[in-house]
Parts: structure tokens; sequence; C-alpha cells
């Protein structure tokens, strides 16, 4: 079995040379449709289109290097310029939340 596994990682810089990134893409895209991933997700009752795990590794980014200044481009619904205004009030910050939804 050990002998079939070093075989098989010998192959893999092959894999990525030729197929990997298509496969990449092909999982990624098979794992949001069966997962739905972040279809469901809300921030206080408003649709956010995010991982949500990536929604929380960008507010630790944000408490980290605490910005001035946050513009969004891609708002969609409203939910996560919601969930970064109401982050931004958590931090004693000010803020100008314009939620119209003006097109893409
Ligand atoms: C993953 S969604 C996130 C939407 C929203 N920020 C949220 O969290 O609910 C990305 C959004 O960016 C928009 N978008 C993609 N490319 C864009 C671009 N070049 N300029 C403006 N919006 C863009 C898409 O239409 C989509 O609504």
């Amino acid at each position: 079995m050990k002998f079939v596994i070093l075989r098989l990682r010998a192959l893999v810089p092959l894999y990525r040379k030729t197929v990997g990134r298509v496969v990449q893409r092909l999982f990624q895209l098979d794992l949001i449709e069966r997962t739905g991933n972040f279809a469901d997700v809300r921030w206080l009752g408003t649709p956010v289109w995010q991982n949500v795990l990536d929604l929380w590794t960008i507010q630790e980014a944000i408490s980290t290097v605490r910005p001035a200044l946050l513009i969004e481009c891609g708002t969609n619904r409203g939910g996560s310029a919601t969930f970064y205004a109401n982050l931004f009030d958590l931090m004693g910050g000010t803020r100008d939340h314009d939620r119209r939804r003006t097109g893409e």
C-alpha cells in the first residue's frame, strides 16, 4: 500500500500541470451546488451572499486593521453591507450606510 501511495505521489506534479486546475474548479462548483453553500446565509434577516467562514475572516481582518473607510463593490441585497456597518458600530466607529439598490 505504501508503495502505491508513493507511486501516486510521484504523479501529482503531472496531475497539476494537466487537469489539476479543471478538477479543482469542478470540485468547487460541485461543492457549492450540492451544499447550497451560502445560499441561505443571513445577517439579522438580510441575505448575505458570502461563505460564513469568509465573513468571519473578514471580520478578523477589519478588527485588526481598523480601517477608517470601507467601500463595498457588489452589495447585492445588502446583508454584508449591514454586517460591516454593524461591525464598525461595535468598534466604535461612525458609519454612513447606504442600502439603496442601484444595480451592480
Ligand atoms: C459573492 S457576491 C457578494 C454580495 C454581497 N457583498 C453579499 O455579501 O451579500 C459578489 C457580488 O459582487 C458582484 N460583482 C461581481 N463582479 C463585480 C464587479 N466587477 N463590480 C461590481 N460588482 C461585482 C456580483 O454581482 C455579486 O452580487
